[in-house]
């Protein structure tokens, strides 16, 4: 097993998120903060054919490290093959590899979360990735396949004597796919059985959330998927993170990280964009951005307008355009609101 140093500049990891982590995505969640970062799963068949998308998809900037490559995969032998050709040609600081995965294209493979009912193959497979190479592997895995087979502690103490040298847990069952809430105590029952450090992950949308994770469940680090989408400014408190006494000694009163205003995230969502076209080219940067926009602009005054805009832009150009009329709406709107104020307090002063 090859240790690997999880405090290196903060507590709060960016999860893999298929069509959302992309090497775009994870440099602006660096910047941010984040301490780690992965890539979506990569198919460890496509990466043994050397299929070339599968290829740009784990390229990455030396800002992003440390950096894990995501694989999945069913075969012992496939997955321990492209390991190796990952290893040799992106030398990334980790490989993870994809036992959570609860799609159902996934799970019929019987890669992803399909290997959580088969450990025994799991370990096989495990095995072959560590002594295949020369580099940190760790785990992500669910609580388990359902309620009734629900077990990770005993999972995990598995992958650890198979040599992973960090797991990370999500406690939901793939059963459940997204639905409930996750169940930290799970996260707090791994972290109390493992030698390796233990990531928690599972519905962290916030500093406050961030901080029960860890005094719950003890857990080394904290993974953060659906809260860093359009909004990685969650990643700013990290520093706040890095020690145990600092989290022990936060109160329930901790506010959440403070809410960036709309400008802020227009702007974000603009740099973003221009990066993405940096990298793909106008054509395919805005659609792999759309998905995006919708998050940055969650939750903004007459979002739902916004996005039937932006889903329909084709151009950086219109984008800007939707955002610059967006704004001078918002201006004016504020000014009506400020103006009917006045003269409400108006009439009150001369006595209406
Ligand atoms: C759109 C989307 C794509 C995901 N893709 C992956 C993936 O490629 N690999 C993986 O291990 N988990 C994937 N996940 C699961 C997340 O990494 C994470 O475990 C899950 O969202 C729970 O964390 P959260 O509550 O912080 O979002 C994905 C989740 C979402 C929402």
């Amino acid at each position: 097993m090859i240790p690997i140093n999880l405090n290196l500049s903060g507590r709060l990891i960016l999860a893999p998120m298929a069509g959302f982590t992309d090497s775009v995505f994870r440099m602006i969640c660096k910047r941010f903060g984040a301490a780690m970062v992965f890539t979506d799963l990569i198919s460890a068949r496509a990466i043994t054919y050397k299929n070339k998308k599968t290829f740009e998809m784990m390229e990455f900037t030396e800002e992003e490290r440390p950096i894990g490559i995501q694989l999945c995969g069913s075969d012992p032998d496939v997955m321990a093959e492209a390991a190796v050709i990952v290893a040799e040609r992106f030398h990334p600081d980790v490989i993870d590899l994809n036992f959570g995965c609860p799609v159902k294209k996934v799970v019929n493979k019987n890669e992803g979360s399909a290997l959580l009912r088969d450990i025994p193959l799991m370990s096989k497979i495990v095995s072959r990735v560590v002594n295949a190479v020369n580099l940190p592997v760790s785990a992500k895995i669910r609580s388990g396949w359902d309620k009734e087979s629900e077990n990770p502690v005993s999972v995990v103490n598995m992958l650890e004597s198979c040599g992973v040298s960090f797991v990370t847990i999500h406690p939901r069952t793939r059963a459940q796919m997204y639905k409930g809430m996750a169940n930290w105590d799970w996260i707090r029952q791994v972290k109390e059985n493992a030698h390796i450090p233990v990531i928690g992950n599972g519905d962290v949308l916030g500093s406050q959330d961030a901080a029960r994770m860890f005094q719950q469940t003890g857990c080394d680090a904290i993974m953060i998927g659906r809260g860093a989408l359009g909004n990685p400014w969650i990643f700013q408190d990290a520093a706040m993170f890095q020690h145990d006494a600092v989290i022990n000694s936060l109160t329930h009163q901790l506010p959440n990280s403070q809410q960036p205003d709309a400008a802020e995230r227009l702007s974000l969502a603009m740099t973003h964009l221009k990066q993405s076209i940096e990298k793909y080219g106008e054509y395919s940067g805005i659609r792999r951005m759309r998905k995006h926009l919708v998050f940055y602009t969650h939750n903004l005054p007459r979002s739902r307008e916004l996005r039937k805009h932006l889903i329909a832009s084709k151009s950086m150009r219109d984008v800007e355009d939707v955002f610059r009329e967006y704004v001078e709406l918002m201006k004016k709107s504020e000014a009506r609101s400020q103006n009917s104020e006045s003269r409400s307090q108006n009439c009150g002063r001369i006595g209406f």
